[in-house]
């Protein structure tokens, strides 16, 4: 998924969009380009690689001054990263500039019309497409057919003829204080500023200029200037236009004193729980209170399933919130990976509902099921981080995370965030059924204790970090648990692959002695969780089955615990709680241990090889 933004002012462009893109960077940093109007001429610099290794040393090497631009941050999906695919791409006149986030899934029936027409076209991707198809469109129009800018209307009538997603915006030469932006199924938004106006994929780019945004629609197309914006809604006579302010300030998506924005969101986790928990624990009633699921009492008592949807480590989330509702809400749940949700055809009863959970409220796959639910009739809830997002502005209601920014392609406290807020929904749920006041009043003083234990978990970074530096040359994983803490395997495993390009395996502990143990000898480490929970036996059993073939073992288990110390090579303890809060604390140890690994590997770890920070595309 890329990042996209656009600047029309009284401010040179270049350093403007210079620093928003590296501010979108971490949503795609295979390749960056900006396209900056300078009287009647385009100039555009694109290179491949990363900001600072491409695009900033092209632009202090040749200089684009200009007061209107556009740029972009590339995740490869047409075309393979280089310097031709980057965006922005020009129309066959050269007077127009796009970029693009999103797929053209029709792109090649017009590229093929448009060679027939005798443009010619120099990448390989669908972008370059959009823009002929603009400018074909510009370059055809008649004369004025209705007071709209003669660039919107081309831009209408080419999205006309798109199938699928984009958030673009668009300049050209021939109007040169005009920027016009466009979205379906890929974010935009429209920064308002004095005298000078914005449009980026993603708010942080242009926190730090305003915080007064407004969040596009499917279908809206905006024609924006220095002092104005207007937007009309290709699908419908008016667009929905709403003023919102931003709940962030521009220090919040900083590193700060931190290496890495992902240390940075590990160590912030005391205060993700805390704005997890914040206004929402009734300890009079012995329950949690939500503001935003749109949804009565009677209503959510009538709820007889849910199906929670979702994708990587909003997934594993989700596996803990399955564990979490069907015991304090005695609520049958089914988790699915969202792509398979929507093409799967699951049966979904009248009361069921759909959850979806997307940090980032844009992942391609997670709205489709939002939308599959939806489109049968079903109520679906949502828990968001990004205020404002598709998917939260999609859902029937839902909760916020307030977690703030998460720059760090690793999620690290919006997972955190997640299973807090999971842990309260599960007792809202079961407080109108079975779960009694005694329980939840222990499980909402459990969670209270959650920030100090993940206070005392940080202080042993130095004691994790020497830990990582033993096992870092590993090439092989494997993350094993049972109960509660299975997804937080899953999750610890997923952290360490994507951050240090181990191969690390997360698996059901219980599962290994049919047939994946085989792959355990003295050079594969696993890492154990083994809290004292109900599951301590078996999986201690389990953890025996591990040593008895000699694989080295790491145990995350409960303070206090002796017995862990005579089977495990090295252990790591956390702070004993009520056993649905283990997946929280047994991950905070895991996320440093593969934050270190990475690190201690020289790898990136913000901005990880061929990931990007929320998958727009499905
Ligand atoms: C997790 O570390 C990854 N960045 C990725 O699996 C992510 O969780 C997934 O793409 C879902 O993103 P979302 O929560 O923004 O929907």
């Amino acid at each position: 998924m890329c990042g996209i933004i656009g600047y029309v002012g009284k401010k040179a462009a270049s350093p403007v969009l210079l620093e928003g893109l590296r501010r979108l960077e971490y949503r795609g940093y295979d390749s960056a380009g900006v396209a900056i109007m300078q009287r009647a001429d385009l100039l555009v610099r694109k290179k491949k690689g990363k900001i600072d290794e491409g695009i900033a040393r092209e632009l202090l090497a040749h200089p684009a001054p200009g007061e209107i631009g556009i740029a972009h941050t590339r995740w490869a999906t047409h075309g393979p990263p280089c310097d031709e695919n980057s965006h922005p791409h020009l129309d066959q006149s050269g007077k127009i500039a796009v970029v693009h986030n999103g797929v053209i899934e029709n792109y090649d029936q017009l590229k093929q019309r448009l060679l027939k027409a005798g443009h010619q076209f120099h990448s390989t991707t669908d972008t370059e497409v959009l823009a002929h198809l603009i400018g074909e469109h510009y370059a055809k129009r008649s004369a004025p057919q209705s007071e709209l800018n003669p660039l919107t209307q081309a831009v209408c009538d080419a999205l006309r003829e798109v199938i699928g997603t984009y958030g673009i915006a668009v300049i050209c030469t021939e109007q040169p204080d005009v920027m016009v932006g466009a979205r379906r199924g890929s974010p935009l938004i429209i920064g308002i500023g004095d005298g000078e106006n914005f449009l980026t994929s993603d708010a942080n780019a242009i926190v730090v200029h305003t915080r007064q945004v407004v969040f596009l629609n499917d279908y809206d197309v905006a024609t924006v200037t220095r002092e104005r914006f207007d937007v009309l809604n290709l699908g419908t006579d008016t667009a929905n236009v709403q003023i919102s302010k931003l709940e962030f300030q521009a220090e919040d998506s900083q590193k700060g004193e931190y290496a890495h924005f992902m240390l940075k969101e590990i160590f912030e986790q005391p205060r993700t729980v805390e704005n997890a928990l914040r206004g929402r624990v009734d300890h009079e009633g012995a329950t949690a209170r939500f503001g935003g699921l749109n949804m009565s009492s009677a209503e959510l008592r009538s709820i007889d399933r849910v199906v929670i949807a979702a994708s990587g480590t909003s997934w594993h989330a989700a596996l803990v919130g399955e564990y979490l509702i069907e015991e304090f809400a005695h609520l049958p749940v089914e988790v699915e990976f969202a792509h398979e949700f929507c093409y799967r055809n699951a049966p979904l009863e009248k009361n069921t509902v759909l959850l979806v959970i997307s940090q980032s409220g844009e992942t391609a796959d997670t709205l489709a099921a939002l939308r599959e639910a939806r489109r049968r009739g079903h109520r679906a809830l949502a828990i968001v981080n990004v205020v404002g997002s598709t998917i939260a502005r999609e859902s029937d209601g839902g909760i916020y995370m307030h977690a703030g920014p998460e720059i760090g392609v690793a999620s690290t406290k919006a997972f955190i965030s997640t299973l807090t807020i999971l842990s309260l929904l599960g007792v809202h749920l079961g407080r109108m059924r079975m779960l009694s006041a005694g329980r939840a009043s222990e499980i909402l003083k459990a969670l209270e204790a959650v920030p100090k234990q993940i206070e005392t978990l940080l202080q042993q970074d130095d004691t994790i970090k020497q830990l990582a530096a033993k096992y870092a040359a590993a090439e092989d994983f494997f993350f094993l648990s049972r109960g509660y803490t299975f997804p937080a395997a899953l999750e610890g495993a997923l952290k360490l692959k994507e951050i240090s390009y181990i191969h690390a395996e997360g698996y059901s502990a219980a599962e290994m002695k049919h047939g994946p143990i085989a792959l355990i000898d003295e050079r594969t480490p696993t890492v154990f969780l083994v809290p004292q929970d109900s599951m301590y036996d078996k999986t201690m059993a389990n953890l025996a089955m591990i040593r008895a073939r000699k694989g080295p073992i790491i145990a995350v288990a409960t303070e206090g615990d002796e017995a862990i110390k005579k089977v495990a090579d090295d252990v790591i303890f956390v702070p004993k709680t009520i056993e649905p809060l283990y997946p929280i604390l047994t991950s905070v140890p895991l996320q440093l241990f593969a934050y270190h690994i990475a690190v201690a590997r020289g790898c990136d770890v913000d901005k990880p090889r061929n990931l990007a920070k929320s998958v727009t595309v499905q």
